[in-house]
């Protein structure tokens, strides 16, 4: 069945992303299923993305429920929904501000950047390791050779600088920089965490040039790190943060939010959308962070994680870095494509995001006991894999 259906996707979809290594069919809770009915334990959770799991009752619910009372007007029109939802993360952000409502990250991001356009300065600062997305103005500011080269020219005039480094920051900002864009923990990249006072540096540099400090907190934002927001606890107030994946626990949407006077830079007609904002997708948002507040999630988060941490620890892992449920380990050989095979052959899947990187991204509802699934597993797994390759040692 999944042969078949590999051979009808390889004929019909383009080779964007390779083959894809399973057919799922079903999702509940931390499982899927594939289409010979195997179970698996989700601990990737759509890259950062169904952070209540696979069709949970309230998300379900809310999107039903929405669909059936209006489902798309047009943004010639507002619902309440959407208004709802612009004031509730406000609230979490704890700030005066205004939203744009977009489908995606990478729409978030443009939006940003474009906003930052209007401060009549184009010049941006981003970091070696960054991943901001896809579109052309999100890919002007992700470093990776790779994802950019194919497709160069890039708008924009951005400077890339060593992540953590602040003093390479200090050194790249100048009166002309519009804005210095970061993730507060880099996904991507392999969860990498900045020194403990990073953020709060950057602050200070671009409060002294007159740029804007932008934190890309699609991947960390929505309760990921075990707190609303990865910078909350830098006490550091951004001018922007832009969201997406957990935010809608698995319906697209995301936000470009501009904090303070920098929620008016944008006038009517420099920026819209079709979907974005659309009620069905802020009911779904609703319903996310109701239940993250609920059913204690950022604890949950805090709590499962380390957890999990504790339990990766490995002869073969030379470091685990972990903010809630957003963890990276290391490998001591470039072998992590095999673990995570082996992996999926033992029914659990986890993420190779670089040749010795492990990333775990796994719904917020994840228990103790659904993580020792893998953590009973973890030796063998790594045992398996490394006997069956001749992986060069780092
Ligand atoms: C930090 C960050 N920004 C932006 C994006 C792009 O988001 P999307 O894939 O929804 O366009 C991602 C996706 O991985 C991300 O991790």
């Amino acid at each position: 069945m999944s042969q078949m259906l590999q051979e009808r996707y390889a004929r019909s979809l383009m080779n964007t992303f390779g083959p894809p290594r399973l057919v799922l069919t079903k999702g509940e809770g931390v499982y899927v299923w594939d289409a010979e009915g195997n179970r698996y334990l989700d601990l990737l959770g759509g890259i950062a993305v169904n952070a209540l799991g696979h069709a949970h009752p309230a998300l379900v619910s809310a999107v039903t429920d929405q669909l059936g009372t209006l489902g798309h007007v047009s943004n010639f029109f507002t619902t309440v929904p959407q208004i709802v939802l612009a004031e509730r993360l406000l609230e979490l952000l704890a700030v005066e501000g205004k939203v744009f409502f977009t489908n995606s990250g990478s729409e978030a991001n443009e939006a940003a950047f474009k906003l930052t356009r209007r401060t009549g300065r184009t010049h941006v600062v981003a970091a070696a390791g960054s991943f901001h997305g896809r579109t052309m103005g999100s890919l002007a500011l992700t470093s990776k050779p790779a994802y950019r080269e194919p497709f160069e020219p890039l708008p924009g005039d951005v400077t890339f600088v060593p992540f953590g480094d602040a003093n390479a920051l200090a050194g790249a900002v100048t009166d002309r920089t519009a804005a210095v864009v970061l993730e507060p923990v880099q996904g991507e990249a392999g969860v990498v965490v900045p020194p403990r006072n990073y953020l709060a540096r950057a602050r200070d540099i671009t409060t002294a040039h007159g740029a804007l400090l932008w934190l890309d907190e699609v991947q960390t934002g929505m309760g990921r790190t075990g707190a609303w927001f990865a910078h909350t606890d830098s006490g550091v107030t951004p001018d922007l943060v832009t969201l997406a994946k957990g935010l809608g626990g698995g319906i697209p949407v995301g936000a470009c939010i501009g904090i303070g006077e920098h929620g008016d830079l944008l006038h009517p007609g420099q920026h819209g959308t079709t979907f974005g904002g659309n009620p069905v997708s802020a009911a779904a948002s609703l319903a996310v962070i109701e239940t993250i507040e609920r059913d204690g999630l950022l604890h949950n988060a805090r709590r499962v994680g380390a957890h999990l941490a504790r339990g990766l620890r490995h002869r073969h892992v030379t470091a685990v870095r972990q903010r809630g449920l957003l963890i990276g380990l290391d490998l001591d050989a470039d072998v992590a494509p095999q673990v995570a095979a082996t992996a999926h052959g033992s029914g659990i899947i986890i993420n190779d995001c670089a040749p010795h990187r492990i990333r775990l991204a796994p719904p917020l509802v994840l228990t103790t006991d659904q993580a020792d699934e893998l953590l009973d597993s973890w030796a063998d797994i790594l045992e398996a894999a490394y006997a069956a390759t001749e992986g060069p040692h780092r």
